[in-house]
């Protein structure tokens, strides 16, 4: 045997031994489980499927317990009661951004030299509230009427055929970017609307092919041919994106004028902020157009709470003042008013939503469950909720967990229900799709409003129908857990043509 061989072969055993010194769990520590693979543990089941394989070790260690995931120990945390304990901990403790930086890093190319989320944050909140969260809305509305609309009107009448993962995706996508990052010219014309409709299109057909790959982006695994594919489709962006591009569009949100203002403060290269501002775009409208398909597919699936959301629509539409044919906004009145559609959203991000919340262990400590227990955090350690599982598919939270009921955030009179028991305890949160604490979700508001917009535009102008009623509600995609709203394994068709 060749020495290069015989050297290979001792250095791999080397690195085995190395990496099989296996860790013990101390006193006061959850348990811990390595799998039965050397530094690898249990990566390739949690890759596979998140969801099966957490149930499964919640069935065999309890709420708590720590896991080796790729040389990372991960503890898991399934209690919903005790979240509270781990979102408001301070950032010198637990921290939300570790995990962040390297995702950016690993599937954005992003890395900001003086990057301080603390401030970073603090400039982009007031962005997203109160009156900028107002002109975000009434932007939004006008631009769904530019891709929805306008795409309609120029496909011409009769049915259409297509996705309705690509018809939500794209409308909601398209929009919320004309919204954030600006539109062709102000007033808009025929032709202005005309050349945003076509660079909407552009943009989110890139942004499609990288999102496709983000699992395996994220986790490092992509083929040759795939790495050219996203290298390319990221390439495209990067132009599309490009300061100087964006400089030239009107009506560019508030959010944008503090970001760039901020990337510039930060001394950030041109090349890098159009990075930074791609990795923004998957931020802010990854997740609204999946969220606008379940909600969609559960409606037409449901006959009963379609109808149910219809008849609150036609109850709210005639009061609205002045007259919704008058005006180019919904008015706050229409969307604040609409507690059945509010239940349907909530139900159906209970379902699909799974995002992990992870933080950073950045010192030892202890962490207090809300059943009086305390656990032993090792510094280093990564710390994972996941509130998919429990509360938001947990049977003693929600009876027929897996089962869509249109009214299950409705009280008997009508009202917002709120109240949803585990272990004879009211919940605090009884479904996490935004986070909690003090990284919950910044967005939500526009997210809320924007998607309730496309859905009462879709009910208002278009006929919808699945192009086959019997039609299975397709599985996830299971490599997605961990992003945020899960996707399809595959599209569902549907046919739709605009009323005249
Ligand atoms: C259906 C749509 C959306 C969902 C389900 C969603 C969900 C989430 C989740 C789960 C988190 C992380 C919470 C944590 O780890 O504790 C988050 C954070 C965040 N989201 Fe969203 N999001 C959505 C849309 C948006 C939009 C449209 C924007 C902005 C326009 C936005 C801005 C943010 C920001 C800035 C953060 C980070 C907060 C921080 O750093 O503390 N999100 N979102």
């Amino acid at each position: 045997m060749p020495w290069a061989v015989i050297l290979g072969l001792l250095a791999a055993l080397l690195l085995l031994l190395l990496l099989s010194r296996r860790r013990t769990r101390r006193p006061g520590e959850p348990p811990l489980d390595l799998g039965s693979i050397p530094w690898l543990g249990y990566a390739l089941e949690f890759g596979k499927d998140a969801a099966s394989f957490l149930t499964r070790m919640k069935e065999k260690h309890g709420d708590i317990f720590t896991v080796l995931v790729g040389g990372r120990y991960v503890t898991v945390l399934l209690d919903p009661h005790s979240y509270d304990s781990v979102v408001w901990e301070p950032r010198t403790k637990l921290d939300f951004h570790a995990y962040a930086v390297f995702l950016m890093e690993r599937i954005f190319d992003v890395q900001l030299p003086n990057y301080n989320p603390s401030d970073e944050k603090a400039k982009m909140k007031p962005t997203l509230l109160h009156r900028d969260l107002q002109a975000l809305t009434e932007a939004m509305y006008t631009n769904l009427c530019t891709v929805l609309l306008g795409d309609a009107a120029e496909a011409g009448g009769g049915w259409h055929e297509m996705g309705l993962l690509d018809f939500s995706y794209s409308f909601l996508f398209r929009a919320g970017y004309l919204t954030l990052y600006g539109v062709e010219a102000l007033p808009r014309t025929p032709q202005s609307q005309a050349q945003d409709r076509a660079h909407s299109a552009d943009v989110f057909h890139a942004f499609r092919q990288v999102e496709r790959l983000l699992p395996k982006l994220a986790r490092g695994s992509l083929s040759a041919a795939d790495k050219d594919r996203a290298c390319s489709a990221k390439g495209r962006l990067w132009k599309l994106l490009s300061p100087a591009r964006l400089a030239t569009r009107a009506q560019r949100s508030s959010w944008l004028e503090s970001y760039l203002l901020h990337l510039e403060e930060m001394g950030v290269s041109e090349e890098m902020r159009a990075r930074a501002l791609l990795l923004q775009l998957w931020a802010t409208q990854g997740n609204m157009g999946p969220a606008a398909f379940w909600l969609l597919l559960f409606l037409l699936k449901n006959p009963e709470a379609l109808a149910a959301v219809r008849g609150e629509l036609e109850q709210v539409l005639p009061r609205a003042e002045p007259p919704v044919s008058q005006t180019a906004t919904l008015p706050p009145k229409v969307l604040d008013n609409m507690p059945v559609l509010d239940s349907v959203l909530s139900e159906s991000l209970r379902l699909t939503a799974a995002p992990f919340i992870t933080r950073e262990v950045v010192v030892d400590l202890a962490l207090p469950m809300a059943d009086g227990r305390e656990f032993a955090l090792r510094r280093g350690d990564r710390l994972l909720l996941f509130p998919f599982l429990s509360p938001q598919k947990d049977p003693e939270v929600y009876t027929d967990p897996e089962v869509f009921r249109y009214n299950r955030f409705l009280n008997p009179d009508g009202s917002e229900k709120r109240d949803f028991y585990k272990d004879g305890k009211r919940l605090k949160n009884c479904s996490l799709p935004w986070g909690a604490g003090h990284n919950q979700c910044l967005g939500r508001g526009y997210a809320t409003s924007s998607i309730k917009q496309f859905v009462v535009l879709v009910l208002m102008h278009f006929d919808l129908e699945l192009v086959s009623p019997d039609v299975e509600i397709p599985e996830f995609d299971l490599s997605r857990y961990g992003f945020g709203l899960m996707q399809p394994e595959h599209d569902v068709p549907i046919r739709y043509r605009i009323r005249p």
